[in-house]
């Protein structure tokens, strides 16, 4: 169950809002020098010293083949950011520096800032103050980053997809398992980015066939992963830009999939897209949801990074979308006529399943 009572006080002391306040203030060398001592192999060495020994100043300079000055400004930032401490000159690795070191949800996280939002992120006041996201063009010369995504310049396209997936990959067995309990015969996956999702499905469920929908070149990556899993018989593949007015989605798929989805558009452009879903849907048609929302997470790390993510929605993706508030969402779904029969958190840990059908 999720913590409601999350936010609804003020946490800190004076004097700790002071340190906090600082942290902040040097926010981005503190970031850049954790970065460093991650892949230039400092957390590394204090890791590896043989317990309650810890390493000095040169033993870190000569495991990295860093100066004695570059190691020596590195472990004092460290000490300041909790990530080291230090005992009779010598410095040991702290819980911190551990969890920057093994923890893989930290590694994910910390790339996808780094490589995608570092640059970006100076340009959110001009993002936010036009709706626009004004730092993409740290990254090439698109509209939207979904126009981009098959070919963000490296280590930026990596970092992206091992977001996205990270989050994906952990939620999709247990929502499979649901899925699979009621299979339907035709389901369509709307924003199937590389197609993980259906390669699942087709691959549990023997007699399912898979609609995906993305925009064109996403859609030939997913066909390829199919196509390589020995899968493609049974997907169509239905290239659709969602935000074309114009546009419609293909109907006869009694199940609509939508999966880190919603959350890439802004609030009138949902109660679009679901528009046009429950236009698509036949008679006693279903509609799955699985999103992430900020105010319906058990732990604080996973709401303080949802709610910082939506700033990378402002100056990256698209300039006007986030990861949103269940009570706002759940308000535009309500709005294009869809009922929600169905609200499981927890999913893989952080997700939100909302099962629909549409509203009589
Ligand atoms: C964050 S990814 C979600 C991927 C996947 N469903 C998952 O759970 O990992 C969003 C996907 O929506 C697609 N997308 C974004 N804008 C779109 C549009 N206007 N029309 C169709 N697809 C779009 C992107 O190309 C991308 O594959």
């Amino acid at each position: 169950m999720f913590d409601q009572t999350m936010f609804d006080k003020d946490p800190l002391s004076a004097l700790e809002a002071l340190t906090a306040a600082q942290w902040l203030a040097f926010a981005p060398l503190a970031h850049q020098a954790t970065a460093v001592m991650r892949d230039r192999g400092v957390l590394a060495a204090l890791g590896e010293a043989p317990s309650s020994q810890g390493c000095t100043i040169d033993d870190v300079a000569r495991a990295t083949r860093l100066s004695t000055y570059a190691a020596r400004v590195l472990l004092e930032a460290g000490l300041g950011l909790r990530i080291l401490w230090r005992k009779d000159g010598r410095y040991h690795l702290g819980k911190l520096g551990r969890v920057l070191l093994d923890d893989e949800m930290t590694r994910v996280n910390f790339d996808f800032t780094r490589d995608v939002c570092y640059k970006a992120a100076n340009h959110l006041d001009e993002s936010l103050s036009n709706g626009r996201p004004a730092g993409l063009k740290e990254l090439g010369h698109w509209a939207t980053v979904y126009e981009g995504l098959s070919v963000l310049p490296e280590p930026a396209h990596t970092s992206w997809h091992a977001f996205d997936h990270f989050y994906s990959d952990r939620a999709f067995p247990a929502a499979l398992d649901r899925l699979a309990a009621r299979a339907p015969a035709r389901m369509l996956d709307i924003g199937c980015n590389t197609g993980k999702w259906a390669q699942l499905c087709l691959g549990r469920m023997a007699a399912l066939e898979v609609g995906l929908v993305d925009l064109p070149p996403q859609l030939e990556r997913a066909r390829q992963r199919l196509a390589g899993a020995g899968l493609v018989e049974r997907a169509r593949f239905h290239p659709v830009d969602l935000l074309d007015p114009a546009s419609a989605l293909p109907g006869g798929y009694e199940l609509v999939w939508m999966s880190q989805f919603l959350d890439c558009f802004s609030e009138e452009q949902i109660v679009a897209i679901l528009d046009k879903v429950r236009a698509a849907l036949p008679p006693g048609g279903r509609v799955w949801i699985l999103e992430l929302f900020w105010n319906r997470q058990r732990f604080e790390a996973a709401a303080f990074s949802l709610q910082q993510t939506s700033l990378y929605f402002s100056c990256v993706a698209n300039g006007n979308s986030q990861m949103y508030d269940s009570s706002v969402f759940l308000g535009l779904v309500e709005r294009a006529g869809l009922q929600v029969t169905t609200l499981t958190d927890g999913i893989g840990g952080y997700h939100t399943l909302v099962e629909c059908i549409a509203a009589k």
